[in-house]
C-alpha cells in the first residue's frame, strides 16, 4: 500500500530519520503523533517520509494520499488515493455510497484507532490541498493522539503566501506545550521538520555537507535590477555557473523594498572564493558572515 521509493541512501537526516522514528513508537504505545515535514521545492521532504515508510515497512500500515497542483483540485484527493489503495473497507465502502464528509473521515478515523498494527498516515503537498483535504487535516489533527497513527504532512513552504488557508489548518493543531505548564497537552506532540540543509542533487548533498553557509552583504546604489524574463534568467543562470567554478552555490537571497542592498545566503568554501566570483560576476560585496540557521520553530 502507498508509494515506496527505492532504497537510496539519504545524507543528513539521521537526526529528522530518529525523531520520526520516536514519534511513531509513541503512536505504537497509543499516543498518536503529528509531524509536519515542509521546505522548498526538492529539499527531500518525499524521499525522509519515504525513508520513514521504508524502515517500518514491515510492521506498520501505510496509507499515503498526495495533493495535485490541478487549477480545480479534487475535492479529498488524498483520502480519494487512500481509499483505492486500501482496496475496500469502510472508508472506501462510505465514499462509493456518497456519504457525508463527517461520515468518511469518522470511518477513517476509526480505522486509525484499531490498535495494531500502527498506521503511518502520510499526506503530502499541502500547499496544493483543497478546502476538504483542509477540514480533514483539522479534523484528524484534533483526533490524532486518540489513534494508534503518525501523521504525517507535507507542504513546500516556499511561495506560500501568508494568508495561505493551509498556515491557518495548520494553526489550529495541537500545540507542544511544556510538561510543567499542562502535562495532558504536553503529550499531545507536534514534531516540526523545517528541511533546510540539503539540497536537491546527491553531488551537491555531499558537497555542501562539508561547506560553510555564509550571508552576503551587498550595495546597489542605482538599485539592483534584475528583469523577470530571458534577459534575468540567462544573468541569474551565468551567476550560478560562474559561481560554480569556485564550489560557491547561491541559495536565495533577499532585497531591500529599494532595492539598494541585498542579501544572499551562499553555501561556500570560504569567504575568498565568494569574493573571487563576486569580482568576476561584477557584483559588490560589503560584507560577509558565517551563519546558521536558527529557526523558531525549534523552541515551540
Ligand atoms: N537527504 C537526501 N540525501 C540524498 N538525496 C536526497 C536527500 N533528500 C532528497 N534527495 C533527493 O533529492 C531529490 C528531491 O527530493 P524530494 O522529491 O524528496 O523533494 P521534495 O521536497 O519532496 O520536493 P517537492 O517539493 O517537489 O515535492 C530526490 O531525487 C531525492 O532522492
Ligand atoms: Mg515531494
Amino acid at each position: 500500500m502507498g508509494r515506496m521509493g527505492d532504497a537510496t541512501e539519504l545524507l543528513e537526516r539521521d537526526a529528522e530519520r530518529a525523531e520520526l522514528s520516536r514519534l511513531l513508537e509513541s503512536a505504537r504505545s497509543g499516543e498518536g503523533r503529528i509531524a509536519l515535514v515542509y521546505g522548498e521545492a526538492g529539499i527531500g521532504k518525499t524521499a525522509l517520509v519515504t525513508e520513514l515508510a521504508r524502515l517500518h515497512a514491515r510492521d506498520v500500515r501505510l496509507f499515503w494520499g498526495a495533493c495535485d497542483p490541478l487549477s480545480t483540485p479534487r475535492p479529498l484527493a488524498p483520502l480519494l488515493d487512500i481509499a483505492w489503495t486500501q482496496g475496500g473497507g469502510q472508508l472506501a465502502g462510505r465514499i462509493a455510497a456518497g456519504a457525508s464528509r463527517e461520515a468518511i473521515f469518522q470511518a477513517f478515523f476509526e480505522e486509525l484507532r484499531s490498535p495494531k498494527p500502527p498506521a503511518i498516515v502520510v499526506i503530502e503537498d499541502l500547499h496544493w490541498a483543497d478546502e476538504a483535504t483542509l477540514d480533514l487535516v483539522k479534523f484528524l489533527g484534533r483526533r490524532a493522539q486518540r489513534t494508534t497513527a503518525l501523521l504525517v504532512l507535507t507542504w513546500r513552504e516556499d511561495g506560500m503566501r501568508a494568508d495561505h488557508p493551509l498556515r491557518a489548518s495548520i494553526g489550529e493543531l495541537p500545540r507542544r506545550k511544556r510538561p510543567q505548564q499542562n502535562r495532558e497537552r504536553s503529550r499531545c506532540r507536534v514534531g516540526r521538520w523545517p528541511l533546510r540543509s540539503p539540497p536537491v542533487h546527491r553531488s551537491g548533498l555531499e558537497r555542501r555537507a562539508r561547506m560553510p553557509r555564509y550571508l552576503v552583504e551587498r550595495s546597489f546604489p542605482q538599485g539592483l535590477v534584475i528583469p523577470i524574463d530571458a534577459s534575468g534568467e540567462k544573468f541569474c543562470l551565468s551567476v550560478v555557473e560562474s559561481n560554480g567554478a569556485d564550489g560557491v552555490t547561491w541559495v536565495h537571497s533577499y532585497v531591500s523594498d529599494d532595492r539598494r542592498r541585498s542579501f544572499c545566503v551562499c553555501d561556500a568554501p570560504s569567504p575568498e572564493a565568494i569574493r573571487r566570483t563576486a569580482a568576476r560576476n561584477k557584483l559588490p560585496v560589503d560584507r560577509i558572515t558565517q551563519v546558521r540557521v536558527l529557526d523558531p520553530y525549534f523552541y515551540r
